[in-house]
C-alpha cells in the first residue's frame, strides 16, 4: 500500500484580503505535499475557508451584501490568489458547503447523544475579532487579552463541550507523542496550559443566525471555532466517504501560526478523543511575518500584499510573474527559519535575490549553459573521468536535505542546495575550464562539464518544492521531467542529451537608497529626449568624393561629401583611425543640418556619426548600399 501523507492549512477567515502571513503558511503546505509527493507518497492537501463567523457578518453588511453571496465572492477571490502562487491544494474548503454542514451536525448529534455535549447558561466576554469566549476576569477591563479589542457581555442559554473532561487523557497523549507539538517551546506552554485546568466551553450562540444551524435545537447555531475545527475531518470525508477517511486520517500536520494553538492543541484534540477518532500526528507552529516589529494583520492595516511584491520584482526585471512568484515562495522561506518570526522589507528582499539568484545560482546556470555551447555544441559531454571528493560531497548535501525537509527546517534544507551551489561555482574557479580547453585537456575538460550539468539537474530536483516554475523551466533545458520517478544522485545525465539555452533568468537589480533613486530618475529624466526632439536631426547617407589631412592637426581629416544633389566638407577628428584614401567612396552618415563651424580655419558643414571609446574608432557606414541623400531615421 502507498503511504499517505495529509496536510492542512488554516481554514482562513476571508473577510479580509490575502497577505503575505497566510500566504506563508498555505505555501509551506504546499512545498511539503510537492515533497512528500515527489518521495511517492499520496499526498492530500487542505486549504480552505472559514465563512461561518460574525466578522464575515459585519463584513457582509459593510459591503451592503447578503452573506452567502458576500462569502461566495470571497472565497472565489482566495482560491485563485492561491491558485497564482502555484498552490496545489487538494480541496479548498468552505465551511458553508453542504458536506461540511452535514458533518458538524453529525458530530453535535453524536457528542449530544454520548454526553459530552450539554445545555446550560453561559455568561462571559466575546471577542469579534478573535471569535474567542473569556471568563470574567480574563477580561475585567474589557479588553481582550489576545488582540487588545474591546470585547462585550454574553449572557445567553447556550450549549457546552466537556472540555473539562479531557485533561488528564490530553496530558497522557502528550506525554507519550512529545512530537506532537513542534517546536517544543509550543508544547511546553501547551502542557502548562492544561495543567492549569480546562473549563468547558460554549459552542453554540443564539444571539445570531448566521452559522451551522444546531440540528436537535433550532434557536442555535454552532460556535464558529466548533464548527471550523471539524473542517479538518470534513475534507477529507468523515461521516461521508468513510473509505477516503480512513485512507487520509490521521492528519500528519497541521499547520498554522502561534494565535491559535489553544483551539488547535487542546479543543480539537479533546473533540476528536469525544468521538473517538485519532489525533493527529502532528502541529508544527510557524512565526508571525511581522512589519514593525508587529505581527502583520489585516485588522492593524500593515500587511504585505504579495502581489504588489510580485508586480513590483517584475517591474524592476522584466521576468514573468510565474517566475516571480517561485522568488517569493523562495524567499519566505530562506530568509528566517520555519518557527521564528520573520521581518520583511524590500531590502531583504531585493538583496536575497541579487544574491541568491542574480549572482550564485543565476552565474552558474549561464556559465555552465555557456560553456557547454562552446566547447561541446550544447550537447552533454561524455565523463570519463570525475572527482571523487566532489562527489561524494554533493551526496553528504542531498542526504541532508532530505532530513532537513523531514523535520520542515526549510531555511536549512536551502542552505544545502546553496552549499552545492556555490561547490560548482568554486569548482569552475579551481579547475579553470578554459585552460583545460586551451591545454586541450579534453577528458577533464568534459568530466568538469558534465558534473557541472549534472549537479544542476539535481538542484533542479531539490528547489522545485520551493520554486516549480523555475524547476520546470530548468528540467526542460535539460530534457528532464518533474516526476517522482527522478532519481537525485549523480550521474543521471545522458551524454549526448541537447541541453536547450534559457537565457538570462535573473537579471540583476540595482538597489537604490531612495535619495539614489531619485537622483538615478531625474538624471534618467534629464537625458531623455522627445521623438520631436529626435525629429529636429536631419541624418543623411553621405558619399565621400574626397579626402585630405589637414595640416597642422594631426587628428583632423578633410572630407568632401556627395549628400544628394548637394556637396558638402566636414572636419572630422578621424585622421589617426582612418587613411584619406580608405574613405573615397564610402557611404557614411551624416548630420546634415548642424550649425556650420570653423576648425583650424576651415568651414565644416556637419558630423560624420562614428562608434569610438578610448582606443578604436569604427565610422557609421550602411548595411546595404544606398543613394546618397537619402534620410536616415
Ligand atoms: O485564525 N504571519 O483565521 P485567520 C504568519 N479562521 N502567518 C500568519 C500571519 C502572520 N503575520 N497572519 C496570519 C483563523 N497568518 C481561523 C482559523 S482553523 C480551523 C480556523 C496565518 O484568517 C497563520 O497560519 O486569522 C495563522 O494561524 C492563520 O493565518 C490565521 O488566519
Ligand atoms: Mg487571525
Amino acid at each position: 500500500m502507498t503511504k499517505t501523507y495529509y496536510v492542512t492549512t488554516p481554514i482562513y477567515y476571508i473577510s479580509g484580503n490575502p497577505h503575505l502571513g497566510h500566504l506563508y503558511t498555505t505555501v509551506a503546505a504546499d512545498v511539503i505535499t510537492r515533497y512528500k509527493k515527489m518521495q511517492g507518497f499520496d499526498t492530500f492537501f487542505a486549504t480552505g475557508s472559514d465563512e461561518n463567523s460574525l466578522k464575515v457578518l459585519k463584513a457582509a453588511e459593510k459591503a451592503s451584501m447578503d452573506p452567502k453571496s458576500f462569502v461566495d465572492k470571497e472565497a472565489e477571490k482566495w482560491k485563485e490568489f492561491f491558485k497564482k502562487y502555484a498552490i496545489n491544494f487538494s480541496r479548498f474548503i468552505r465551511t458553508t458547503d453542504e458536506d461540511h454542514i452535514k458533518t458538524v451536525q453529525k458530530v453535535l448529534r453524536n457528542l449530544h447523544d454520548s454526553g459530552f455535549i450539554y445545555k446550560g447558561k453561559y455568561e462571559g466576554w466575546y471577542c469579534v475579532d478573535c471569535e474567542t469566549f473569556y471568563a470574567e476576569s480574563e477580561a475585567e477591563d474589557q479588553i481582550c487579552p489576545t488582540c487588545g479589542r474591546e470585547v462585550f457581555w454574553i449572557s445567553e442559554d447556550n450549549y457546552f463541550f466537556k472540555l473539562s473532561a479531557f485533561g488528564d487523557r490530553l496530558l497522557e497523549f502528550y506525554a507519550q507523542h512529545p512530537e506532537a507539538i513542534q517546536p517544543e517551546s509550543r508544547y511546553n506552554e501547551v502542557l502548562s496550559s492544561i495543567k492549569m485546568g480546562l473549563r468547558d466551553i460554549s459552542v453554540s450562540r443564539s444571539s445570531q443566525n448566521w452559522g451551522v444551524p444546531f440540528p436537535f435545537d433550532e434557536k442555535h447555531v454552532t460556535y464558529v471555532w466548533f464548527d471550523a475545527l471539524i473542517n479538518y475531518i470534513t475534507v477529507c470525508g468523515y461521516g461521508n466517504e468513510e473509505k477516503n477517511f480512513d485512507h487520509y486520517w490521521p492528519a500528519d500536520l497541521h499547520l498554522m501560526s502561534k494565535d491559535i494553538i489553544r483551539f488547535h492543541c487542546i479543543i480539537w484534540p479533546s473533540m476528536l478523543m469525544a468521538l473517538e477518532v485519532p489525533l493527529p500526528k502532528k502541529v508544527y507552529v510557524h512565526g508571525w511575518w511581522l512589519t514593525s516589529g508587529e505581527k502583520m494583520s489585516k485588522s492593524k492595516g500593515n500587511v504585505i500584499d504579495p502581489d504588489e511584491v510580485v508586480q513590483d520584482l517584475c517591474s524592476k526585471t522584466c521576468i514573468e510573474s510565474s517566475l516571480a512568484v517561485d522568488i517569493l515562495r523562495l524567499f519566505m522561506f530562506r530568509e528566517s527559519s520555519f518557527g521564528d518570526d520573520a521581518i520583511f522589507t524590500e531590502d531583504r528582499f531585493y538583496s536575497r535575490y541579487n544574491f541568491d539568484l542574480a549572482n550564485d545560482l543565476g552565474n552558474l546556470i549561464n556559465r555552465v549553459y555557456a560553456m557547454t555551447g562552446k566547447y561541446f555544441n550544447y550537447k552533454v559531454p561524455q565523463i570519463t573521468q570525475w572527482d571523487d571528493v566532489f562527489h561524494k560531497e554533493t551526496e553528504k548535501d542531498i542526504a541532508k536535505y532530505h532530513q532537513l525537509m523531514e523535520a520542515l527546517r526549510f531555511k536549512e534544507a536551502l542552505e544545502t542546495i546553496w552549499a552545492l551551489i556555490n561547490r560548482c561555482n568554486k569548482l569552475i574557479e579551481t579547475s579553470k575550464p578554459w585552460e583545460l580547453k586551451k591545454t586541450e585537456n579534453t577528458q577533464r575538460l568534459e568530466g568538469l562539464i558534465y558534473t557541472l550539468l549534472d549537479t544542476i539537474r539535481s538542484i533542479t530536483f531539490l528547489i522545485y518544492p520551493f520554486m516549480p516554475h523555475f524547476a520546470e523551466i530548468l528540467s526542460k533545458s535539460l530534457c528532464e521531467k518533474i516526476s517522482i520517478d527522478a532519481k537525485i544522485c549523480f550521474g543521471q545525465l545522458s551524454p549526448g542529451t541537447t541541453v536547450n539555452q534559457i537565457g538570462v533568468l535573473f537579471p540583476r537589480i540595482k538597489i537604490y537608497t531612495k535619495n539614489q533613486e531619485a537622483e538615478e530618475n531625474k538624471k534618467e529624466k534629464d537625458h531623455q529626449i522627445s521623438f520631436e526632439d529626435f525629429l529636429k536631426l536631419d541624418l543623411r547617407v553621405g558619399e565621400v568624393i574626397e579626402a585630405s589631412k589637414v595640416e597642422k592637426a594631426d587628428k583632423l581629416l578633410l572630407i568632401k561629401l556627395k549628400v544628394g544633389q548637394a556637396e558638402k566638407q566636414v572636419v572630422a577628428g578621424i585622421a589617426q583611425h582612418y587613411e584619406p584614401e580608405q574613405l573615397i567612396g564610402k557611404k557614411l552618415v551624416i548630420v546634415n543640418n548642424l550649425k556650420p563651424v570653423k576648425l583650424r580655419g576651415i568651414k565644416s558643414e556637419g558630423m560624420i556619426l562614428a562608434a569610438s571609446d578610448d582606443n578604436a574608432l569604427s565610422i557609421i557606414t550602411l548595411e546595404k548600399d544606398m543613394e546618397s541623400g537619402v534620410k536616415v531615421k
